[in-house]
């Protein structure tokens, strides 16, 4: 992939595991026609001043919650994000999450690990079965639909909310207030927007069942992390699984202490396969711009 930028650009790559460290980027970026970062790079009005000469900005991500849009926009630059490719990894990652909560996965890991473990028995660590059960899919696009595709493996019966919450449009719609009353398992699937910001709030937690359980794979900004650990303390939901926070790599000290909450490290694309594809359509989106063509994957 760099090999293809290389062959007719000039390229400067950061060669460290960790984010770039802001001054750093401000730095390098005077004089680059393109930016390729991550959704950890900030990218707003002092970078785009920094970089007066950018033409575009590939994000390789779907989730466009570190860009700036209007100043894109105001800068004349054109912005890319990494949709499709990363879709079946987040889905996969989303069940293995649903599985891991609902099947105490990760609290067996860590009673065997901490030799905790006295033997089988039968009532012992019981979890809860999906068959039969009802999958709310709050955020009715590619990533949510492709959750629900899966769901027939585990029998499950799934209804979708549109993330603006409009009323139905076909059999399997809700309104966001039906699916959290009715659902068993409640899965986010809405782009971390201001608008979405603490879509997942005290009175959301509260109107779940208290035998649901609530799963994030979208933004962190999606959920209220204090209403989250105020409805696991009131044991107002039965669990929750997180792959994305608030204050990323910081979590929310008070999930840590439930055993009922499995949390991993914002994995959802996580694959080799799905890393290099979101990386080689990164390539092309500025390979496509810096040769005067229309980009892929541009975010309208
Ligand atoms: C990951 O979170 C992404 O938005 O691609």
């Amino acid at each position: 992939m760099l090999v293809e930028l290389q062959a007719q650009h000039e390229l400067d790559v950061w060669p460290g595991d960790d984010p770039i460290p802001r001054q750093e980027l401000l730095t390098r970026i005077a004089g680059a026609d393109a930016l390729i970062c991550v959704l950890t790079d900030r990218i707003d009005d002092d970078l785009l001043d920094a970089g007066s000469r950018l033409k575009i900005v590939a994000n390789i991500a779907v989730g466009y919650d570190n860009i700036d849009l209007p100043a894109v926009r105001r800068h004349g630059i054109i912005a890319t994000n990494t949709p499709d490719v990363l879709t079946d990894s987040t889905a996969d990652l989303t069940w293995a999450l649903i599985l891991g909560v609902t099947r105490r996965a990760a609290e067996g890991d860590r009673l065997i690990r901490a030799g905790g473990w006295k033997g089988w028995t039968f009532d012992f660590m019981l979890g809860t079965e999906l068959r039969g059960k009802q999958l709310g899919i709050i955020g009715a696009g590619r990533i949510g639909r492709a959750v629900a595709a899966k769901a027939s493996a585990f029998g499950m019966n799934v209804v979708f909310a549109r993330r603006d919450g409009t009323p139905a449009r076909g059999p399997d719609d809700r309104t966001i207030d039906e699916i959290l009353i009715s659902s068993d398992v409640v899965s986010l699937h809405v782009p971390g927007s201001p608008a979405n910001r603490h879509l997942i709030d005290r009175k959301a937690l509260a109107r779940m069942k208290r035998s649901a359980f609530l799963v994030n794979t979208a933004r962190g900004s999606v959920v209220d992390e204090d209403a989250l650990v105020w409805a696991l303390n009131e044991r107002l939901i039965a669990g929750a699984a997180l792959d994305v926070f608030a204050n990323e790599p910081s979590v929310h000290q008070g999930l840590l202490k439930f055993e009922n909450v499995f949390l991993v490290p914002h994995l959802g694309s996580a694959t080799r396969e799905t890393r290099t594809a979101m990386a080689a359509l990164a390539v092309r989106n500025v390979l496509a711009v810096l040769g005067g063509e229309a980009p892929v994957t541009p975010i309208l």
